[in-house]
């Protein structure tokens, strides 16, 4: 399983490519408002010249028209630009457009196998489950992810799963361990990541036998 960073603000991207960890970002209209003074285009050309993978860019329109006019200026921003689509009926019209162009599309919101399975059809590239959504309103977001791996692994679908809405540690490997191609992890959760009490105790203690060293 290959990591994506959720987020659209440089620091956190910047110092979480320095680690090389992160094969790509994710980015959605949330994220973006949270970005003050920068407008999206030139956010999204911060980005990709960082970052040669997949760089997620979501349409606001809400018509395949629109997602199509939409989808293909922010496309144009750079080679890596994938266009990020939410589940509808008029999302996967745009994605099948897209896809014909040679576009590549991040279909976001899934919250079913049927919607997974959909959106690889109309020719995503990836598809996006959103783990912890679902664990927030009583259902189990890691057994949409093993549900989805499982049908498109027995129907050969060459679409990869990015695992969404990660909320904390267990859920990266849960999300590994069930199948997702991709984690899209915010950067506090790929901090997390790196924490272990015995490793910090080790360091302290190799250092203390160290410096006493005779
Ligand atoms: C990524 O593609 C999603 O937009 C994101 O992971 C949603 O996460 P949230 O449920 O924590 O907002």
């Amino acid at each position: 399983m290959k990591f994506f960073i959720d987020t659209a603000n440089m620091e956190e991207i910047k110092e979480a490519f320095s680690l090389g960890v992160v094969a790509g970002v994710t980015t959605n209209p949330s994220l973006v408002a949270k970005e003050k003074n920068v407008s999206f285009e030139d956010r999204l050309r911060e980005i990709t010249a960082l970052v040669p993978g997949s760089v997620s860019a979501e349409v606001i329109a809400l018509d395949a028209e629109g997602m199509i006019k939409e989808g293909k200026e922010l496309a144009a921003i750079a080679p890596n630009i994938t266009i990020k689509v939410p589940m509808t009926p008029d999302g996967l019209k745009a994605v099948h457009a897209f896809s014909k162009e040679g576009i590549k599309t991040n279909v976001t919101l899934i919250f079913s196998a049927n919607q997974a399975l959909l959106a690889a059809r109309a020719g995503a590239t990836y598809v996006s489950p959103f783990v912890g959504r679902l664990d927030d309103i009583g259902h189990n977001g890691l057994d949409l992810i093993s549900t989805i791996a499982e049908i498109f692994a027995i129907h050969d679908i060459s679409t990869e799963i990015i695992a969404a809405s990660i909320r904390h540690p267990q859920h990266v490997t849960d999300a590994a361990l069930r199948g997702a191609h991709i984690a899209t992890v915010p950067y506090k959760v790929i901090q997390q990541l790196f924490n272990h009490p015995l490793t910090d105790k080790g360091i302290e203690a190799f250092l203390a036998d160290w410096n006493a060293r005779s």
